[in-house]
Formats: C-alpha cells, sequence, structure tokens
C-alpha cells in the first residue's frame, strides 16, 4: 500500500500526477483555504504533507499526527513550522532554498525602483485623469542610481540583491546576525555596519532576514525614527519583522520618504492604514513568483517529499532538509 500525503494548496497537475507514482495523493487542487481545524482533519493518517508557508504547522499538531514522517514547505522561509518540535518527534523537515534566490531578488530591485520612483502612485494618477500637463514636480521621487543601498540580513537573497547593486553604482551597507567573510564582502562590495549605522545611511534600505522571535518588529517606531527623510524601506522577507502601524504613521508623518510592501504582518490582511497612505507600493507575497521559479519550487518539494518518505531515485536523502538531526533517528 502506498503511503498517504496531503498537498495543502493547489499546485502543478504534472507535479501531482509525479507525486501519485509513489503516494496516495490527497490534493487541494480547489485551492480551499484549511484553516487549522481543516488542516489537521486532513493530515489524519498522512505520512507527509506538502505544505504552503501559510500552514501552521506546531508541535501541538506534531503530537496529534504519529504517522506524519515529512513535512515539506514550497518556500524557502519556515517559520511556520515549529522545527524543534518536529525534530523532537523525529519528523523531516524541508525547505526550498537556491531555486527562488535570483527571481526574490529580482524582485527586490522592482519593489525598490517601483518605491522610489513612485510608480504605482504615478500609474494610478494617470489613470485617474488627473495628468493635464508636465510640471517639474509632478510625482519626483528619489534616485537609485549612486545612492547607497543598505541590506539587513545578507544571506542568499542578500546577497544577489548586493550583486545587482554595482550596476547601478550604489554602495552597498549591511547589518547581519554574522558577519561575512572578508572575500565575499569583497566579491559583494559591500561593507559590514551596525543595525543603526545601517538604520542612519541607508538611501534604500531592503529586508531580508528570516522571520523570528529575535527579528519580530525589528523595524518599529524606534527604528523607522533613526531612518533618513528620504530613505525608503522595502520589506521582503516576511510579514512581522515590520510594525505596520509604525510603519503606517512614519509614512503619513513622512518621517521615511516611501515603502515597498510585499509581506505584512497576518496576510493576507494588510494593516487599513497602509492602505490610505499613497507612498507606498503593495504587493501580494509574489516575490518568488515567476513561472519558471514556482515551478522549480514545487519540483524541490515534491523531491523532498519523495525522498523523506524513502522512495524515488533519492529515497532518504531530501535534497534541502531543514533539521538534518534528525535524519538518524526520523520515525
Ligand atoms: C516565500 O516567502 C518563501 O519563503 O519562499
Amino acid at each position: 500500500m502506498k503511503p498517504s500525503i496531503l498537498v495543502t494548496r493547489a499546485i502543478f497537475p504534472d507535479v501531482i500526477d509525479r507525486l501519485a507514482q509513489y503516494f496516495d495523493v490527497d490534493s487541494n487542487q480547489e485551492d480551499a483555504v484549511l484553516d487549522a481545524a481543516a488542516l489537521r482533519e486532513r493530515l489524519a493518517g498522512k505520512a507527509g504533507v506538502l505544505a504552503n508557508a501559510a500552514d501552521r504547522i506546531d508541535g501541538a499538531l506534531v503530537c496529534a499526527l504519529p504517522q506524519l514522517r515529512a513535512v515539506c514547505n514550497m518556500a524557502v522561509g519556515y517559520n511556520n513550522l515549529d522545527v524543534p518540535a518536529l525534530t523532537a518527534a523525529g519528523v523531516v523537515a524541508t525547505n526550498t532554498p537556491d531555486v527562488l534566490t535570483e527571481t526574490t531578488a529580482d524582485f527586490g530591485w522592482a519593489l525598490l525602483m517601483a518605491t522610489a520612483r513612485r510608480v504605482t502612485e504615478s500609474e494610478h494618477y494617470l489613470r485617474a485623469g488627473k495628468w493635464e500637463r508636465w510640471s517639474y514636480d509632478m510625482l519626483v521621487g528619489m534616485d537609485v542610481f549612486g545612492a547607497t543601498l543598505g541590506i539587513l540580513g545578507m544571506g542568499r537573497i542578500g546577497q544577489a540583491i548586493a550583486r545587482r547593486a554595482s550596476g547601478f553604482g550604489m554602495p552597498v551597507i549591511y547589518h547581519n546576525r554574522s558577519r561575512l567573510p572578508a572575500e565575499t564582502e569583497q566579491q559583494l562590495n559591500a561593507r559590514y555596519v551596525t543595525k543603526d549605522e545601517l538604520l542612519a545611511q541607508a538611501d534604500h534600505l531592503i529586508l531580508v532576514l528570516p522571520y523570528s522571535p529575535e527579528s519580530h518588529h525589528a523595524i518599529d517606531a524606534a527604528e523607522l525614527a533613526k531612518m533618513k527623510p528620504t530613505a525608503t524601506l522595502i520589506n521582503l522577507a516576511r510579514g512581522g519583522i515590520v510594525n505596520d502601524a509604525a510603519l503606517a504613521n512614519a509614512l503619513r508623518a513622512r518621517q521615511i520618504f516611501a515603502a515597498g510592501l510585499d509581506v505584512f504582518e497576518g496576510e493576507p490582511s494588510v494593516h487599513p492604514d497602509l492602505l490610505t497612505v499613497p507612498n507606498v507600493v503593495l504587493t501580494p507575497h509574489i516575490a518568488s513568483a515567476s513561472e519558471k521559479t514556482r515551478r522549480a519550487m514545487a519540483t524541490l518539494a515534491a523531491d523532498n517529499l519523495i525522498a523523506a518518505l524513502d522512495a524515488g531515485p533519492n529515497a532518504g536523502h531530501p535534497p534541502s532538509v531543514i533539521n538534518p538531526d534528525v535524519m538518524p533517528r526520523r520515525r
């Protein structure tokens, strides 16, 4: 008998077909939103799950599911998983790093450019029929070329963003939990600074750090007050890293120039104050959303699940395990 798995959200049908070669697949191709109770119900008796970053898989759920052996996120971020609880229970957890790095870095730049140069605000202005004539101060923004780029969180995506900065002649400063090796700093032309220096010196500040209790509200009213009034802030990482209410206040008060947000606290809800300030560009968590990259993410998540449940050509060796300690004593 094939092991049973759940795919919590709609994904490419051919990926479902591939999973079906190895598993009895309960798929959610109708893409119904599974709340915590529905998720628990659908997971009963399943050996594995191909999950989405919005599916909360915590200690209580893991304890209630003794047959669960693998949780495979279709996302690089995994703050939706209680990794210590999964590890303690002997459940393999995986994510999808690398395949989305460049696409996400591209989108960081798209959001930065749109924010600094007021692209969406300009389009709304035009569509509303307000464009009557040229004027010297119409929708003026902040320069990107030559400005100082600040990056908070210098992992794979932060580094891919930094690499792109040379074409814009931008000095790059960064802050990270651990400083990069000197050789990498040199290759990226990036200078390590304290968090306070980063806030004070960046003309455009991009957030690409993982969400954790330590990074909760890493950008709050006090941090926003340290930024330049001409600065922009881009959140590409996770909701909750920025205090969205404090950001809306800072934007309204013109304490900073503008913000670009792809992620939100409590998404898909968006703080109502952010919807009423003009100097913010808002996108619905689409940084990795290119056709090619979403396919690569789904394929990697499926590869992880097949291998984690000891099937397929890499049986027992999932390519991107978050908790490798679990492998010798997994369920
Ligand atoms: C998307 O947010 C991801 O973590 O892959």
